[in-house]
């Protein structure tokens, strides 16, 4: 969810402000995403690497992460929605921690959607972990087997907002195959308009998983 920091340049106005406003683009994409048939949706909220930001930044972040997990989990949960987190919890505050548990075991038997949050995730440290993970002999389906994201299917479109055309070590492994579509759309201004658009690019696309065309999986 890339573009935050420069939609608050835009509109003169803080950084912290922008991380506001993109975190109710995603409020508003979700509650307007229900009949779009998505059945797992993953954010990259916060990575391994953004610990390096300023501390006020990254404490206005956790802030943010706090406000939504106390006062939006209930909404979602009332909505059908399963949350879940990817990353490495373990770098976030304890009272995050319990909160983050609270949110997966309250909304552990809803079907509606799943949202999976990454947080504190990157995805080279998710392969270490899970290749430390493994006892036997390492293979495609053990290492698929020992990451964050072994109960969902791997992606079948990737998003990226705000201009950028790279991956920022968010799920290396899980997009093998993963059809990529960039926007220069900043994050806080990307709504479920946006959200069409990116579906309707996605299925122009042939994929073909390597095979010939017409042979595909
Ligand atoms: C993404 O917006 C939000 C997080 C990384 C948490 P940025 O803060 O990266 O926004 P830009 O790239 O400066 O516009
Ligand atoms: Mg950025």
């Amino acid at each position: 969810m890339d573009g935050n920091g420069r939609w608050a340049t835009r509109h003169g106005t803080s950084r912290k402000a922008g991380h506001q406003q993109g975190s109710e683009a995603l409020r508003n994409l979700l509650e307007n995403s229900r009949e779009l048939g998505v059945e797992v949706f993953t954010v990259y909220a916060f990575s391994s690497e953004n610990w390096q930001r300023s501390p006020e930044e990254v404490s206005d972040l956790m802030d943010l992460l706090r406000y939504y997990l106390r006062h939006e989990i209930k909404k979602l949960h009332k909505d059908g929605v399963k949350v879940c987190f990817i990353g490495d919890r373990t770098a976030l505050s304890s009272d995050l921690q319990t909160e983050l548990e609270k949110a997966e075991l309250l909304t552990e038997n809803n079907q509606a959607l799943t949202l999976v949050v990454a947080l504190s995730y990157g995805s080279r440290q998710e392969l270490v972990r899970a290749m430390n993970k493994i006892d036997g002999e390492i293979t495609v389906d053990a290492v698929c087997n020992a990451l964050d994201t072994a109960n969902w299917p791997e992606p079948d479109l990737l998003i990226r907002t705000g201009g950028e055309k790279r991956l920022s070590n968010f799920l290396l492994w899980q997009c093998a195959y993963t059809e990529l579509y960039f926007t220069e759309t900043l994050w806080p201004d990307f709504t479920i308009e946006h959200l069409h658009e990116a579906l309707a690019d996605y299925a122009q696309r042939e994929r073909r998983f390597g095979s010939r065309p017409g042979l595909a999986a």
